[in-house]
């Protein structure tokens, strides 16, 4: 199946915040089809270089294709951001990067191809992997996950409270006989709740499960540990998220590493020993224009955050 190449959003605020030396490395933690590292190796010198990583072959292909002019300049590795540290340290042997930038969203492919099976509104396997060589899937939490864990589910990636007669519903259905498809699953959901709710509820369930599948939150977190690490002092971090809960992680984890103690409020004396290692360039997430929302739907949603690495004191 052709699907359209993937349209990178925000792009013009991203080598604005992130790009400090004509010279550098840069890692694109979330490769995809290419577009930031495209623009990113264009506006270096020869000597500047991009690292890409991606967790999904498929988008490697394209990229591969897209950056094969860049020739020694780009790195490409099939890896989990979650390792970025490792990945840079180990298989690159770089120390220190000059900046990072993580694009959280899913690309064109992965909604438009039904056989990734990330889309409620075309047929296609429960499957949802960014890694087509990981275990578990959709068909798995779906089908295997006990009526608890998928509360958990629901309540924590897509603040959805009212889920009893969904879950109910889903362990009816997988009683009779296994949920097969997305457009199943939707059917689920529709039955579970009034009409009214559907264009609300539908995408905020199948993004609970996608993010439950690809341990979306907690590679997050590691992959913002990670980078900070591997900046070099100046090095900036840009994070482009596409939903409240990832925007959340970002928003937070920012702050926290932008102050030198972060024991809890109450605490007469400084016990964690904690230095801030972030200085935040961006107080409220920076957002696309309506142009480019008009071009690209999927930029709506997009919330840019950068932040820069400070002189460690100890
Ligand atoms: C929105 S796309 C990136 C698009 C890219 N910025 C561009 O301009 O073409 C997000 C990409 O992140 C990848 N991804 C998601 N989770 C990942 C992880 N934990 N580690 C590495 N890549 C991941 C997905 O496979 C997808 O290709």
């Amino acid at each position: 199946m052709q699907t359209q190449r993937h349209q990178s959003v925000l792009t013009d605020k991203v080598l604005e915040y992130l790009l400090t030396k004509k010279d550098g490395i840069y890692i694109d933690a979330t490769l995809g089809d290419g577009g930031y590292a495209e623009k990113i190796l264009e506006s270096l010198d020869s000597n500047g270089r991009v690292i890409g990583i991606d967790l999904d072959p498929l988008a490697l292909i394209n990229s591969k294709t897209r950056l094969k002019k860049f020739g020694k300049r780009i790195q490409i590795i099939r890896g989990n951001f979650a390792e970025v540290e490792r990945i840079v340290r180990e298989e690159v042997d770089v120390k220190y990067v000059d900046g990072v930038v993580f694009d959280i969203g899913l690309r064109n492919e992965h909604v438009e191809d039904p056989k990734r099976g990330f889309s409620f509104k075309r047929k296609g396997p429960l499957d949802m992997r960014f890694d087509i060589d990981q275990k578990k899937s959709a068909f798995t939490v779906l089908n295997k996950y006990p009526a608890d864990k998928l509360s958990q589910i629901f309540k924590n990636y897509c603040d959805l409270r009212e889920t009893n007669k969904l879950i109910f519903n889903i362990l009816k259905a997988r009683s009779v006989s296994p949920i097969g498809d997305t457009l199943k699953f939707t059917e689920i959901v529709m039955i579970s709740y009034p009409k009214k709710l559907w264009n609300d509820v539908i995408p905020r369930v199948f993004q609970a499960i996608r993010i439950e599948v690809n341990n979306e939150y907690e590679n997050l977190k590691s992959g913002l540990y990670g980078a900070v690490k591997i900046l070099k002092t100046g090095g900036r971090v840009v994070v482009i998220s596409y939903h409240s809960g990832e925007d959340r992680i970002v928003k937070n984890y920012f702050l926290q590493e932008s102050k030198d103690c972060i024991c809890p409020p109450r605490m007469p004396v400084c016990r964690c020993g904690h230095r801030k290692t972030l200085k935040v360039l961006t107080k409220k997430p920076l957002i696309s224009r309506a142009d480019e929302i008009e071009k690209n739907p999927r930029a709506r949603s997009a919330h840019l955050r950068a932040a820069e690495k400070v002189e460690v004191l100890q």
